[in-house]
Formats: C-alpha cells, structure tokens, sequence
C-alpha cells in the first residue's frame, strides 16, 4: 500500500492527481491529510479516486487491536509526503508527532518520498534547509522542488514538481538497484541531415525507446551517458545528457564516451546516408529538376563491434518485412549481444508511439516475442534481459 500524505500547501490540489497515477499504476492509496490540508482540498475528493476514506483525525481509533498509526504504518510500501510544507518537514525532522501524518511518519519503517514545496524565501531559509538535511540524514529521499511560477505570484524554486515527476521519482526510489556499478552509454532519437541552413534529411524518430531505456537504467542504478539526437523530450533527472544533431557528431560523441562503459545500447535512429554538401546559405527554388548526391554516414553500431572488447553491445532494427531473418543477420554482421526488432507493419509499434511489440533476439539466435506493451515497461524487460550478461 501506498501512503500518500498530504500537508497545508495550494500544491494539495495537485495530489488528487498524483493519487490517480497511484491508482492507475494498480497501487492501493492510503491518503493522510493533515488538518491545514483539508482547507485547500477537500478528503471526499481523495476518498472518491482512491476508494477509501482519506484519515485526518489522529485520534481515530481502528477495529481491530492494532493502533491506527502503527498498522497504517506497517501496511505501507512507501510514503510519500506531497506538498510537505515547511510546518510538517519541521515536524517531522524533531520528532514532533502532533497531528496523523506526522505520527504515522514516526511509526513508518518503509522509504520515505517527501516533496518539498512552499515560497521560495520560506524554502531558503536556513531552517528549512537544516531540517532537510536533517530528514536526508535519516534516510528520507527528498524531491528538489522546481522552479516557475509560485502560487504568490512570484518567480523562484519552491513549486512541487508534476505529479507524473513525483511517481517517477517514487517508482525510482521503490526499484531494485541490480545495474549499480555498471556505466552505460544509451543512444537515442532521429539525426538530422543538413540540406541547407534551413532544411535537413530526418526520420520520425521521437526518443521514446532510447529515453524510456535510460530511465530505467538510471532507477535500477546505472550511471548514464545519454547521446541524443533532436527530441522534446525531457532528459531522464540523473542521466547526463550529450545532444547531438548529426549521424557524424553521434559518432564523435559515441566513440569519446565508450571507452569508459560497459554498456552500449543504440536506440537511435541515425541516417544512414547525409547530403555530400550542405549549402551554406538558402537553396533557392528552380523550375528545373534536382539531383541530390549523398554520402554513407559511418554505421556507429558495426564500428563498436569491431571495438567492443568485453562490452556488451545491443542494437534496434526496424523493419518492414522478415523481420526476425533480418535481425538476426544484423546481430552477427554487428557483433552484437541482443537485437531488439520491431515490424514496422504491426498497429501501436515502432515510430513516435507510446507503445512498442518487440522480437529480442540473443547471440544465440533464440528470438523471444513480446506482446505489445508501453515503451516504460518494454525498457525494463529488455533490462532484465541484460542483467545476466553483465558482469
Ligand atoms: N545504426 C548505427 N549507425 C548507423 C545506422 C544504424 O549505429 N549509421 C544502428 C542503430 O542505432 C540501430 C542499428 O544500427 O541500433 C540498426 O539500425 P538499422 O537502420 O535498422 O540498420 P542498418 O544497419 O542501417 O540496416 P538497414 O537500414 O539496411 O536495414
């Protein structure tokens, strides 16, 4: 069970939305409001997307023999603190145990997520810092807040991050940490080949698989080299992040990061050829036909196998026919461990969809179907895959 506690903050209303992530991600939500919490948001609407009566009376007594505070505190997976305001954080760094949430807390043996959020002077204030340090000491995983508009009006750090953030953050702190030691260099999106200044060869890649990946790495404990071409996704909080534009600054960025890890996984969709010459200004429009000469780009990934060493290297293939012979070709001339191949033809896989239905196929030429499936899970799977191959 999940408990999501909830103190006196305006970020409370956006708490019934992060109970509604809990509650889609199949998590039973526990949630505890603190008294001042019930004046921003009201508990039936907590009651009403969890399924059960949000609990704020410390005084509360269960039906069985346990004590309330203690059997919550004892069902709870994780318990999450979202918006802890600067009263409850100081509550909970002394010990202060005045009000449900902050008794609860005491009692919890389970990780702790807070989420600090409150005025950006109030989040400065050495008290609060002191007190967060604090909390880290005692083994609470606490979420910078972002920056941006705050409810007062004014500009600065102390808004609480978006709920999507806040179950990221929480899935990352629940995971199993089995790829820590391990580096990783992850490649992903389209590159772009330029024609003109304004104008460039490019495929409908959207990062989502190579993103997706390196997130799982970074939650399961990998340190993360993310080598991406142009997206508008947002770089996984823990990954550093190389943006690159072209097949050859790939390369460049590809081949000064490998060395240091033990793990290459190229999601990227990079063109396999780019314009001989990209003009220096505007090319103008001509009645006439144009031809258009272009030049192989350097295959990243079959330049890593011949470099490889004791890497474990895997690589995607898209495809539109034959799909597994195809794969499975590409593996050998790559000297790849896994390849990950999806059939262009199948509906909800492949390109800037959410969702992706995979073949991976291993050294061994053994191919293993998946169902189709998010892309955030696919990632997992393909990692659960790689464990055993690593060191
Ligand atoms: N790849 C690469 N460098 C290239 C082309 C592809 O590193 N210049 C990598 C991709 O990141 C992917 C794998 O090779 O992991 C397979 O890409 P794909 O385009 O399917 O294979 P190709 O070898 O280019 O074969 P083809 O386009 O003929 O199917």
């Amino acid at each position: 069970m999940y408990l999501l506690g909830i103190s006196g903050g305006i970020a409370a209303y956006k708490s019934a939305e992060l109970a509604r992530i809990f509650v889609r991600q199949g998590e039973e939500v526990q949630v505890i409001m603190t008294p001042g919490a019930a004046k921003f948001i009201t508990p039936l609407t907590f009651q009403t997307l969890t399924g059960r009566p949000a609990l704020i009376d410390q005084f509360w007594v269960s039906e069985g023999e346990k004590v309330r505070h203690v059997e919550l505190a004892e069902a709870a997976a994780v318990m999450i603190v979202a918006p802890a305001t600067a009263n409850t954080l100081g509550k909970m760094a002394h010990g202060i145990a005045d009000n449900l949430l902050t008794t609860v807390y005491l009692a919890a043996q389970c990780p702790v997520v807070l989420v600090p959020s409150m005025n950006e002077r109030m989040y400065r204030h050495p008290a609060v810092q002191d007190n967060l340090e604090r909390l880290r000491r005692h083994g609470c995983h606490i979420m910078e807040p972002a920056s941006g508009e705050l409810a007062c009006g004014a500009y600065g750090k102390g808004r609480m991050p978006e709920p999507q953030e806040i179950a990221d953050f929480v899935r990352a702190v629940l995971r199993e940490k089995d790829f820590r030691g391990v580096r990783a260099l992850v490649t992903a999106g389209p590159t772009r080949e330029p024609l003109d200044p304004v104008r460039f060869i490019s495929n409908p890649s959207s990062g989502l698989m190579g993103y997706a990946i390196a997130r799982a790495l970074v939650e399961r404990g990998a340190e993360v080299v993310l080598v991406s071409g142009p997206t508008s996704l947002r770089c996984p909080a823990g990954a550093k992040l190389v943006p690159v534009t072209t097949a050859l600054e790939m390369y460049a960025a590809v081949m000064e990061h490998f060395e240091s890890c033990q793990l290459v996984i190229k999601a990227a969709a990079v063109a396999d050829y780019r314009p001989a010459a990209a003009a220096e200004q505007k090319l103008k429009k001509e009645a006439s036909e144009r031809v258009l000469k272009l030049l192989p780009n350097p295959d990243i990934l079959q330049e890593l196998g011949r470099r490889k060493g004791g890497r474990i290297l895997v690589g995607f293939a898209m495809e539109t026919e034959r799909a597994v012979e195809h794969a499975r070709e590409k593996l050998q001339r790559k000297n790849l461990d896994l390849i990950v191949v999806n059939d262009l033809t199948v509906p909800g896989a492949g390109f800037a969809v959410s969702t992706n239905q995979v073949c991976i196929i291993d050294r061994q030429g053994r191919a293993e179907e998946l169902p189709l499936m998010p892309k955030e899970i696919l990632a997992h799977r393909i990692l659960d895959r790689l464990r055993p191959l690593l060191p």
